[in-house]
């Protein structure tokens, strides 16, 4: 049985942390759910980390979708999110209910989530009465990265915070089941958490959110491009990895690879 979202809001009651991170893939899917983490987002960030894009902004619908699928194939308990991609939640209610119903139904996920506060609020209310659970997010959103103008942390001043205050607890109103909390600043984000009863996820927004998410591309250190502040390298597996191929790439140059234990023969009958 998959992790259900009330299990999220019950770990927050019983003051558990929620561990998340993300995927793209069967692989790194099967590894998470292995060592039991709550939940996995299928990010849009895999725009930037698996398709080489520069923001989240040109992922589309079916390639977001395929990655979900893969995920939710590796994933056998753990609560699979999946991210609705830029303006496929935002052109009308209809195009929002099937395109997030698509990532339910086509991709086996369990809930999907959206970028933004007040102006979504009508969207989350809808989405949540079709059966389609929702997982906000706010502070920085990437998707709006070109409005914004930089990876900037959010809420730094008293209007700036009070504005996150009043997202947060009217897309609680409006049935989200959590929310997202991006560079926003650790007082900040300790406020929300404690005004609200459903459960908040930090990325770069302290130690006081009821869970928290990263990049899993940026804790392994395989995303080599950029490493955010608020992301901590518990291994270096780019560099692993390059040791790996270099290690097999001489070994093909020098004809030392393969060798009799990696090969096959055959005894003709004579
Ligand atoms: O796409 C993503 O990886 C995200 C996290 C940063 C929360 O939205």
């Amino acid at each position: 049985m998959k992790t259900s979202i009330h299990k999220l809001s019950k770990m927050k009651e019983h003051d558990e942390p929620i561990a998340m991170v993300t995927a793209y893939d069967f692989t790194s899917a099967r590894i998470i759910d292995d060592i039991g983490f709550d939940a996995i987002l299928v990010g849009d960030s895999l725009s930037q980390i698996m398709l080489g894009n520069d923001t989240t902004i040109p992922l589309t619908i079916d390639e977001a979708l395929m990655h979900t699928r893969s995920v939710v194939r590796g994933a056998k308990s753990t609560h699979v999110v999946a991210d609705m991609p830029f303006l496929s939640y935002n052109s009308s209610i209809d195009r929002s209910i099937l395109n997030a119903g698509r990532f339910l139904k086509e991709a086996g996920a369990q809930s999907v989530k959206l970028e933004g506060g007040h102006h979504i609020c009508e969207t989350v209310k809808l989405l949540v009465s079709c059966g389609i659970p929702v997982m906000g997010h706010i502070g920085l959103t990437p998707q709006s990265i070109n409005q914004i103008g930089g990876h900037k942390v959010q809420g730094k001043s008293k209007k700036q915070a009070d504005r996150l205050i009043d997202e947060a607890i009217a897309l609680e109103h409006a049935g989200a089941y959590a929310i997202v909390l991006e560079l926003i600043p650790t007082e900040v984000s300790k406020q929300i958490t404690s005004k609200l009863k459903i459960p908040t996820i930090g990325i770069g927004a302290g130690i006081d959110c009821d869970g928290q998410i990263q990049v899993m591309h940026d804790i392994l250190g395989l995303f080599e491009l950029f490493t955010p502040k608020h992301t901590k390298q518990y291994v270096n597996l780019a560099e692993q990895t390059r040791n790996g191929l270099k290690e097999y790439l001489n070994e093909v140059k020098g004809k030392t690879f393969p060798n009799n234990s990696h090969s096959f023969s055959v005894q003709y009958d004579s």
